[in-house]
């Protein structure tokens, strides 16, 4: 049997372009159950799994998120549109989670905030499973389908929370991504159609249908596509507000139901 010591794995891992190798080896020291795991996923980060796809979980906001082979990881960027929220939701809110990927949003909404009652939809059968795992221990409800699709008709004009962190990469910028991202997460998760945007224009269309009067919608863009994503918002009636937070190159478009 072979034995991988933590030096070695540490070169393996160097010479396999990974540029925070001794971190790495320790994570994946500590996932491993046995030597042999070890090996296998060593094997597969030196062929360009992502980390958190290999060891099965990342840290998010503080919690422990599991991550499935093929789902999207969530960002650091992403915890700033999670702070945002928490600055706005309340005790006993009702929190939608749409486009939730592993539902790692929702998840830290519920830890964070005393009894809400939290939704998340996926369309994607791999982020369904997943998020369940994640969100179903905190009292969460997971649907598989095309965004507002699948949610309960009893949640119309209810949702005092809406998330959606949906693809926005434009089309013809995918082959720009880390190989990361572009081999290892779906097409799905990324293509946000020619501008990037036309998930978030059907989410926006529908929100004010299903937000609770005074309700928020909160997306992430790109900077560049804010005021794009401001006037999409407007034209559905929503009050929007950008947030920027430079140190996570993070966009925050906050929209607000009036009536
Ligand atoms: C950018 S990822 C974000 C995942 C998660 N919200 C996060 O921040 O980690 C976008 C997610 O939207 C899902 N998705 C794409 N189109 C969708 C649609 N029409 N309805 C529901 N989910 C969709 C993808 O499967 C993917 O999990």
């Amino acid at each position: 049997m072979e034995i991988i010591t933590y030096d070695r794995l540490v070169a393996g891992l160097r010479a396999a372009g990974c540029v925070f190798a001794e971190d790495e080896a320790r994570m994946l020291m500590s996932a491993a159950k046995s030597p042999v795991e070890l090996v296998a996923m060593a094997d597969q980060r030196a062929l360009g799994h992502p980390l958190e796809h290999v060891i099965g979980w990342m840290e998010f906001c503080g919690l422990r998120i599991e991550v499935d082979p093929g789902v999207f990881i969530p960002r650091h960027r992403t915890e700033f549109l999670v702070r945002r929220a928490t600055e706005i939701a309340q005790s006993g809110d009702v929190v939608v989670d749409l486009c939730c990927g592993t539902g790692a949003l929702g998840a830290v909404l519920a830890a964070e905030l005393k009894g809400i009652e939290l939704y998340a939809v996926d369309i994607d059968p791999r982020a369904a499973q997943c998020a369940r795992r994640n969100i179903t221990a905190v009292g969460g409800h997971v649907f598989e389908g095309d965004i507002f699709e699948p949610l309960p008709v009893t949640l119309l004009n209810r949702i005092d929370i809406l998330l959606a962190n949906a693809p926005y990469v434009p089309t013809e910028a995918i082959e720009l991504l880390p190989s990361e991202a572009r081999i290892h997460e779906a097409r799905l998760a990324l293509d946000g159609g020619e501008d990037g945007l036309d998930v978030l224009r059907r989410v926006a269309l529908e929100a004010p249908l299903w937000l609770s009067p005074g309700g928020h919608l909160l997306v992430e863009v790109s900077e560049r596509q804010a005021l794009q994503a401001v006037e999409i918002f407007a034209r559905s009636g929503l009050l929007p507000t950008v947030s920027r937070f430079e140190e996570l190159d993070a966009t925050v478009i906050v929209g607000m139901r009036l009536i």
